[in-house]
């Protein structure tokens, strides 16, 4: 299959599971649900859910093992997302083409749609460690969530240093650290539930979680790169703030040259790792170039 008809094939199955885990509007709390639901299916790329099935799929077939975490996953992107665009964060207007969160609804319902996001995607795994009854599984399962509530706390931990050095000098070091936490925790993560989940060894993972760190960096220079130079309209999401209000980005650290060349090297670092898996890690080698040459 093409890369772009099997990327598609994902994210409509993600996008079906997300479906089944949207909550009712009809109750007192009904616009907190639409609020969540507005966010979550706003058309987001699905990246970090894909992460997980394809890393899973480079052990095993079904992977239907992996939704609650891929759901899970992208309900907490979602809520930092949400958070992120808050004034007290980015202040951003819009999203994914469409007004932010807070912009369509409150700010007291996008701070709490974010919370809520943050909680549901805790409930489904637990909910699935519930179920289980397999005890291998469930062993499994338990590594998967430990996985997943770390990165959590990096995630959190990256968006408070982003914040914490807007209009301040940055050492190249403290930029790097921004980066692999704020954006690249859950991409690993992902990466490495999948991996779990699919029983590969460790040494499996190590050089998996290689690979994710790689694109993990990739994911936020190019994100970085796109406020710079990207089309708003193609984009969704404004260009010129992360300048604005004096982010400090992998442009605003070595120019945008530095940064294209940082992004190319990393790319091919990422592609060589997967390069070791021959035809089976095709998908993920191309998912690796796709994060560095999107326009959105
Ligand atoms: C945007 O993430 C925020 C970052 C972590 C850079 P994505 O670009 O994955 O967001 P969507 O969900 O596809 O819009
Ligand atoms: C978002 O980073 C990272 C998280 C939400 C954890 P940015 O602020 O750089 O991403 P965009 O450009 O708003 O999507
Ligand atoms: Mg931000
Ligand atoms: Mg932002």
């Amino acid at each position: 299959m093409e890369f772009k008809e099997e990327l598609k094939n994902y994210v409509s199955i993600v996008n079906s599971e997300l479906e089944k885990n949207l909550k009712s509007k009809d109750c007192p709390e009904g616009i907190l649900n639409e609020s969540m639901e507005y966010s979550l299916m706003a058309g987001g790329k699905r990246i970090r859910p894909i992460l997980i099935l394809a890393t899973y799929k480079l052990f095993k077939d079904n992977y239907s093992v992996c939704f609650p975490y891929a759901v899970s996953m992208e309900m907490i992107h979602n809520f930092s997302l949400i958070h992120d665009d808050l004034p007290g964060i980015d202040n951003d207007d819009f999203r994914h083409g469409k007004p932010t969160n807070h912009k369509k609804f409150n700010e007291a319902t996008a701070i709490l749609a974010g919370d809520a996001l943050l909680n549901n995607g805790y409930m489904i795994i637990s909910d699935a460690l519930n179920k289980c009854t397999d005890e291998k599984m469930q062993a499994l399962q338990l590594k998967a969530f430990h996985e997943f509530s770390y990165a959590v706390d990096r995630m959190i931990a990256g968006e408070y240093v982003d914040t914490e050095y807007e209009g301040k000098e940055i050492s190249n070091q403290y930029l790097e650290y921004m980066h692999a936490n704020k954006t690249g925790a859950l991409l690993k993560a992902s990466v490495r539930i999948g991996a779990i989940l699919g029983e590969a060894n460790n040494e499996e993972i190590d050089k998996l979680t290689k690979f994710a760190e790689k694109i993990g960096l990739t994911f936020q220079i190019k994100d970085d790169i796109l406020s710079e130079i990207g089309d708003e309209k193609i984009l969704g999401k404004p260009t010129g703030n992360d300048k604005e209000r004096g982010k400090c980005t992998y442009v605003s650290k070595y120019g945008l040259d530095g940064a294209k060349e940082m992004l190319e090297n990393l790319t091919n670092e990422a592609v060589n790792i997967m390069d070791e898996y021959g035809k089976k890690g095709e998908f993920l080698k191309q998912l690796a170039l796709y994060i560095a040459n999107r326009e959105k």
